[in-house]
């Protein structure tokens, strides 16, 4: 019985090493709710986060506030209203707003520092009043406009942990209360993290009180346990009834950041002992997962879809990257190509073209992201797809002819090869003043991390 115990002891030790070795120089942006902020177990929790930073994960954090804005609001006898989920900041409120909120995120910085870690607050984040929406002026609420990336980085490779008070300043140094949960579903859009967290109060998305799409998993307590980003948006078709509610608002959040590179967003209760690290570091985690899967949102391109993909290509066409391809061309194509999509907006395309000479070897060609979407890991997904498709196709080896990207394709297993290596047509075809590097890549060595 006794050696049993050691022996799953070793296996779970087993199991940490590999977890840590993937997450190491990893970042993880965790939202820490207001209603944790000030629960028995948010020593634990930082203690836990102090952890994974002591194991090279880059953690960034941000503590909701708003608990602590109704306590001090109501201290100082100032009124305040929400509407819509949205708290209307008047002018009067916002130095109070302002207080409440360095007081949480002067909170964690007291926990970080009892447990020697070096934490830092900033005003790196840009924000800009919300308006008026439909009818009503939000006043001094605020929404993100943009967040300084390369200051974060560099607290960041200081060994720093940022904290982000849910506070943004107008270029005019005017501060505005913003959402917290939507800061840090930006923030970890923004420096590409590999997992957002919501740490609150909630178990995640329970089957009892929501909608949840077929085949979704919920757990022996009744927890949708994961959604993949499809299943995340027909939740909230279904769902779409109500509004004003935060789990609903978490969810929109999670597909946001899921679409622009975050692999998973765990809504988690921050009540349970260790939730962080058995999310991280074991298979069976707890709370609800939103992931993207390796190659949602890519589909075989359309006749309808040819003029978004020209558009796509042309300015690197201009820069002579890409080959000008005309747009009967493409239809004539068709098959070869697909297209990246979110939300029925094209976001980049590729192609997989089946030599005709020689069996087994195909070309990757007109690989193309949307310049606005570049470096979310959008490419490497179409790259996937189409090799997933070559190995489908019972193809062995792939080509591509590149004047620029060589450094992006080597990175995946693809080496430098000769015109000499090219199957007889396109040998033949050629084009020596444009004198393209050729690329090869043997499917077995294709390596990729998504
Ligand atoms: C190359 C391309 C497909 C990458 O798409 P993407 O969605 O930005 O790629 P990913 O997010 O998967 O990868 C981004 C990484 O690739 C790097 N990268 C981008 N272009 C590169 C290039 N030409 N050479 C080397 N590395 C490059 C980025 O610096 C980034 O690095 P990081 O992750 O260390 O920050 C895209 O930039 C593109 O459409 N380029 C123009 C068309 C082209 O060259 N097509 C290939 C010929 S078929």
């Amino acid at each position: 019985m006794e050696s049993d115990n050691i022996q799953e002891q070793v296996e779970l030790i087993r199991q940490v090493f590999e977890y840590v070795q993937l997450f190491k120089g990893k970042t993880i942006v965790i939202k820490v709710d207001g209603s944790v902020m000030s629960h028995p177990f948010l020593p634990m929790l930082v203690k836990d986060l102090v952890l994974l930073h002591r194991q090279g994960i880059q953690i960034l954090l941000v503590p909701g506030a708003k608990e602590r804005i109704d306590e001090v609001l109501q201290r100082y006898n100032i009124p305040w209203q929400s509407i819509g989920g949205i708290r209307i900041s008047t002018p009067e409120a916002i130095p109070f707003i302002k207080m409440a909120a360095f007081d949480v995120s002067n909170r964690l910085m007291t926990l970080l520092a009892e447990n020697n870690a070096s934490a830092i607050i900033g005003n790196w984040v840009r924000a800009r009043s919300l308006g008026v929406l439909k009818g009503v002026d939000y006043q001094d609420s605020g929404t993100v406009e943009k967040i300084d990336v390369e200051l974060v980085r560099k607290a960041l490779q200081e060994g720093l942990i940022p904290i982000f008070p849910n506070i943004g300043w107008s270029s005019s140094g005017k501060p505005y209360n913003i959402s917290s949960n939507e800061l840090a579903s930006i923030l970890a859009r923004n420096l590409k993290a590999e997992k957002l967290f919501y740490i609150s109060r909630s178990a995640g998305v329970s089957a009892e009180h929501y909608r949840l799409p077929d085949a979704v998993p919920v757990s022996s307590e009744g927890v949708a346990t994961h959604l993949s980003v499809d299943q995340a948006r027909d939740f909230l078709s279904l769902n779409d009834e109500k509004t004003h509610d935060e789990m609903i608002d978490l969810i929109r959040l999670a597909c946001k950041a899921c679409t622009e590179g975050v692999a998973r967003v765990h809504i988690v209760n921050g009540e349970i002992e260790g939730v962080v690290l058995k999310e991280i570091f074991s298979s069976r985690g707890c709370g609800t997962m939103i992931y993207t899967k390796e190659h949602e949102n890519i589909r075989p391109m359309r006749l309808a879809d040819i003029p978004e993909v020209l558009r796509i290509m042309s300015p690197f066409v201009e820069e002579e990257v890409l080959l000008p391809r005309e747009e009967q061309e493409l239809a004539d194509k068709i098959d070869n190509f697909v297209v990246y999509e979110v939300d029925g907006i094209i976001h980049a395309s590729g192609a997989l073209i089946a030599s005709k000479e020689e069996a087994g070897r195909g070309e990757i060609a007109a690989v193309a992201v949307d310049r606005t979407y570049t470096g979310f890991g959008i490419g490497k997904r179409i790259l996937s797809y189409l090799v997933d498709k070559a190995r489908r196709s019972g193809l062995k080896h792939l080509y591509v002819l590149t004047t620029q990207t060589a450094d992006w394709f080597l990175q995946f297993g693809f080496t430098e090869g000769r015109v000499q290596d090219l199957p007889a047509d396109k040998r033949r075809d050629y084009n020596r003043l444009r004198n393209s590097r050729v690329l090869l890549l043997d499917l077995k060595h294709f390596r990729i991390k998504l």
